[in-house]
């Protein structure tokens, strides 16, 4: 064999070794592409785990039906948004899955429970369901701090150390660290707002409800307001939030639904409900906001 033809031999061999590593590079490319699809699969189906499952919900005052045969399924780590106009029943569909009001008919089940029992323990579902309000509802006597502890000792049965500590916590992550030991009056309205989101978040919920808590905030105390509700979402936060914030929904919510006399009108993706209602009612009432 001439040299030129070991040459050729040797870059014939190297050639294949490089083949060799590529295929098993391929192939050990294609598992981990196999794995990765089974692990997006699975966060898939954790993903549609329903946490909140309305069937059938309807209630009334008096002769007045105000939900009208709601059916709704929230999935854990979802972040629903419920836009109508007022009356339309938003806040009542939020105070029922909470048994704020007692629905008239239908059924509520929160993650194993069934809401709707007489027999169902409502402090175990109000804590796991942290529920914020346009109104703070604070208690003016007692400090940011103690208006966080008071709940966790009561209903959740912690040791002053451990509430203190947890208050700390979920003070300082709604940026209050500084305002712990102020009472309501000395605090802005966005702060007490804050305030009123750590006090629900020290219960470690599983699921938050916003019923417009933004909406009696004056407009430069939105904004942080809505920044500590995204962080939430970011941090895997299952919410339904009832709100006007239309900015807020188009970014945050993975779903929005637009209820209007008592009834899911359309529901969809932000893209879907905002640039492409199908409903006249829906288009109405965007048009009258936007
Ligand atoms: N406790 C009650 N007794 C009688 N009627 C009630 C009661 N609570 C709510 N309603 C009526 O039920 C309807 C729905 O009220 P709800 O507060 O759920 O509306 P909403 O969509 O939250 O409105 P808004 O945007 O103004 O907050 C309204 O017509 C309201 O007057
Ligand atoms: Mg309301």
């Amino acid at each position: 064999m001439s040299e030129h033809e070991h040459e050729h031999e040797r870059e014939c061999a190297e050639q294949g070794m490089v083949e060799q590593v590529r295929a098993e590079q391929e192939q050990a490319e294609q598992e981990q592409a196999t794995a990765a699809h089974a692990e997006g699969v699975q966060a898939e189906c954790t993903h549609a785990e329903p946490v909140i499952r309305i069937q059938n919900l309807v209630k009334s005052f008096g002769d007045t039906e105000v939900l009208r045969d709601i059916n709704l399924e929230v999935n854990r780590g979802e972040v629903v948004v419920v836009l109508g106009p007022s009356g339309s029943g938003k806040s009542t569909m939020l105070r029922c899955i909470n048994r704020l009001e007692t629905p008239t008919s239908g059924h509520i089940w929160f993650e194993d429970i069934d809401v709707c029992d007489k027999h169902t323990n409502l402090n175990e579902v109000r804590s796991r369901l942290g529920m914020v309000f346009q109104s703070f509802n604070l208690f003016p006597n007692l400090t940011a701090k103690k208006n966080v502890m008071l709940a966790q000792r009561k209903v959740l049965k912690r040791s002053i150390e451990e509430a203190e500590r947890v208050a700390e916590a979920r003070l300082a992550e709604v940026g209050l660290a500084e305002r712990m030991d102020y009472k309501p009056a000395e605090l802005s309205g966005g702060q007490q707002q804050r305030v009123a989101i750590a006090r629900a978040l020290a219960m470690d919920p599983h699921v938050m409800l916003f019923d417009e808590a933004t909406s009696a905030l004056d407009p430069e105390l939105v904004r942080d307001v809505l920044g500590v509700m995204r962080q939430l979402a970011a941090d895997g936060m299952t919410m339904i939030v009832v709100t006007h914030e239309m900015g807020f929904a188009r970014d945050v919510a993975d779903r929005v639904i637009f209820m209007d006399g008592g009834v899911i009108v359309e529901q969809g993706t932000p893209a879907q409900v905002f640039d492409d209602p199908q409903h006249a009612r829906t288009k109405d009432f965007l048009g009258h906001i936007a």
